[in-house]
């Protein structure tokens, strides 16, 4: 009986150790690739095209995003800076648009990527890994832009000068100067105190 009690006592003990053991060892892993994305971000803040933080947009603000464009499944969607790619996702999946994602941090187009892939989105949603600045962004029917403020100052001639006709632009919580938003729209979402603000810009209806 008590060699049982022993026994069993080596087993308990083991398999605590075990656990204990892969449980810092996921921690340790997690807290690695955490302090890897952290530094990936602080290099991107010192790049001079730099235009905003990665923050992800409440998946409720997305939706309220998307309907405001009125997005519909014949509509090329580029999201300005995508991070981990949700918009890119409820575009393609929940309103069957395509989709193009632009972004600079290369972790977060890996996490996007394998979002598509699972949700098996590879021929509606595409990304690019770089820089807004060097892309063409002619084909997009609706663009979609959550970067700070002075930022979407800096990007406006690009709009401008690319952009075709009637294209329909949504912004989050900055109003682009010197355009004039046809329709806007604030959301309250649990994530923080404030409203959403979004704006809705129509192409060649600025002034
Ligand atoms: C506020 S987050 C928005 C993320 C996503 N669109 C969303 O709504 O959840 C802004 C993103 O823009 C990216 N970014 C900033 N400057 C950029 C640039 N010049 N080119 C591409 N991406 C950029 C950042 O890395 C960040 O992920």
């Amino acid at each position: 009986m008590r060699a049982k009690v022993l026994l069993y006592a080596c087993v308990f003990s083991t398999i605590g150790l075990i656990c204990g053991a892969t449980d810092i060892f996921l921690q340790l892993k997690l807290s690695q690739e955490q302090s890897k994305e952290v530094k990936e971000q602080q290099k991107l803040l010192e790049h001079p095209n730099w235009l905003a933080p990665f923050v992800p947009t409440p998946l409720k603000v997305v939706e309220a995003i998307l309907k405001l464009a009125n997005l519909r499944e014949n509509d090329l969607l580029y999201d300005l800076g995508s991070g981990d790619g949700r918009i890119l996702l409820m575009a393609a999946q929940k309103f069957h648009a395509r989709a193009v994602g632009i972004e600079f941090d290369k972790s977060l187009c890996q996490k996007a990527a394998l979002a598509i892939q699972q949700l098996r989105l590879e021929k509606r949603v595409r990304l690019i890994q770089g820089d807004i600045f060097n892309q063409d962004l002619s084909p997009a029917t609706v663009v979609t832009a959550y970067l700070l403020p002075k930022s979407l100052e800096k990007i406006a001639p690009m709009l401008e000068g690319q952009l075709s006709k009637r294209t329909r632009v949504v912004t989050v919580d900055g109003q682009i100067q010197g355009w004039t938003w046809v329709r806007q729209k604030q959301v309250k979402d649990k994530a923080r105190a404030a409203p959403y603000h979004l704006y809705l810009y129509q192409v060649g209806f600025f002034r």
